[in-house]
């Protein structure tokens, strides 16, 4: 039976760093202006006046320290509060489409394979610039790839879901390679106004060749990916309504629910066992004792949340070699967080050791991907 496997990641980080006190800077100084502004409309209790952030709140119910982004400037002007990126023309690279190319050609060196042997392209992420033509399609052609592309979207698991959807093509004989990309500019969906979220995500961009397994040509960091399991169950608590309907319902165009928005407390709860026993059941199906596995590379939305989801599985809490964690640096980068993860700290891995990368987010969605490092 055909075997499959990770040959090789790319990374593209932006210039930008954004830092907490930055953020709340920015942020305390919009409540400030918006409080004075609407003065006589919060007297009368017409509307609440806004509270401030603060950067201890952020650290310690999140993890998060800074994040890179693609312009910190607007982000930082309070009365824009959003990346500022200039237009671009259709003759040009998309957002997208650069920085997943950058971290695309890293994946491709890393994996020592030549362009003209990888049969697919897939783009998996949580917000796509336009729809179509898909930006998958955009890569493809940028990097002379022949075969097919197309973009696909299962929100924070994207990449996992990514992942499974080319294993499965790799064993159905459909295609001998693929390459996924996992580019987010998380900080278009943010809602820089809203407190209880405005220091959530980052941006970045990921890359993994996915190929058939051969012995021959392996080369330093390759994973046999022994197993995938997905699960999504619909909910409420994580969503974004923008969409190609909305300037048919004009009274709802540029209202908050046009982007993300969450009950953070709820989807910390009820998410955690969920992905906890989803690990569990799939180690359990292929026969791999937790004991066995010497590396998770966990989505990374919240630090508490990872720690909490270590301890259901092992019993007390993971190292940080053993569950690393890159949201204080990078924040949440919804689909690209466990690959970052799996990208940055997999050297620790010897040959032979099983690992398992899994993602979990809206939809509720959950994907876990079970590998052994080959060499
Ligand atoms: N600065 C200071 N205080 C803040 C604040 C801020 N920026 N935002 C909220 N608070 C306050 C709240 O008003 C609340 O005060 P109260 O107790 O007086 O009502 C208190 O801090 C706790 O707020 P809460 O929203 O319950 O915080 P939390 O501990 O649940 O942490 C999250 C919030 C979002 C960090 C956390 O719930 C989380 O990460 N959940 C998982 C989310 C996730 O993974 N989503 C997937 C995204 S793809």
């Amino acid at each position: 039976m055909t075997k499959v496997q990770i040959s090789g990641t790319g990374l593209y980080t932006p210039k930008e760093i954004l830092t907490n006190d930055e953020l709340v800077e920015s942020y305390n100084n919009f409540v400030d202006e918006f409080n004075l502004e609407n003065k006589d409309k919060i007297d009368k209790g017409e509307i609440d006046e806004l509270q401030k952030s603060n950067t201890e709140f952020i650290e310690k119910a999140s993890g998060v320290k800074s994040r890179y982004v693609q312009n910190k400037s607007g982000i930082l002007d309070t009365k824009f509060m959003r990346p500022r990126l200039r237009e671009r023309s259709e003759s040009e690279l998309s957002n997208l489409a650069e920085m997943g190319v950058a971290a695309a050609k890293q994946a491709i060196k890393n994996a020592n394979i030549s362009t003209d042997k990888i049969d697919a392209v897939i783009v998996a992420c949580s917000n796509l610039e336009r729809p179509y033509p898909a930006i998958a399609i955009e890569i493809q052609n940028a990097l002379n790839i022949n075969g097919f592309a197309f973009d696909m979207n299962v929100a924070c698991s994207s990449a996992t879901f990514g992942i499974q959807t080319i294993f499965d093509m790799i064993k159905s004989g459909s295609i001998r390679s693929a390459l996924m990309v996992n580019p987010e500019i998380c900080s278009g969906h943010l809602n820089f106004k809203d407190r209880d979220c405005h220091f959530i995500f980052g941006d970045v961009a990921t890359a993994v060749i996915i190929e058939e397994f051969d012995e021959k040509s392996n080369g330093p960091n390759t994973y046999e990916i022994l197993g995938t399991k997905l699960y999504t169950e619909f909910s409420n608590n994580i969503r974004n309504n923008y969409g190609f309907l909305n300037s048919s319902s004009p009274e709802g165009v540029d209202q908050p629910d046009k982007l993300f928005h969450q009950n953070g407390r709820q989807v910390f709860k009820e998410v955690v066992p969920k992905v906890a026993s989803l690990i569990k059941d799939h180690l359990e199906t292929n026969n791999i004792k937790v004991i066995d596995i010497k590396a998770m590379y966990l989505h990374q939305a919240n630090e508490n949340m990872n720690r909490l989801i270590s301890k259901y599985i092992l019993g007390e809490e993971a190292t940080r070699d053993f569950a690393p964690i890159v949201l204080d640096e990078y924040a949440n980068t919804s689909s690209a967080g466990s690959i970052i993860a799996f990208h940055k700290h997999n050297q620790s891995l010897k040959e032979n050791d099983l690992a398992i990368i899994c993602s979990f987010g809206a939809g509720y969605s959950i994907g876990n991907v079970i590998v052994r490092k080959i060499s």
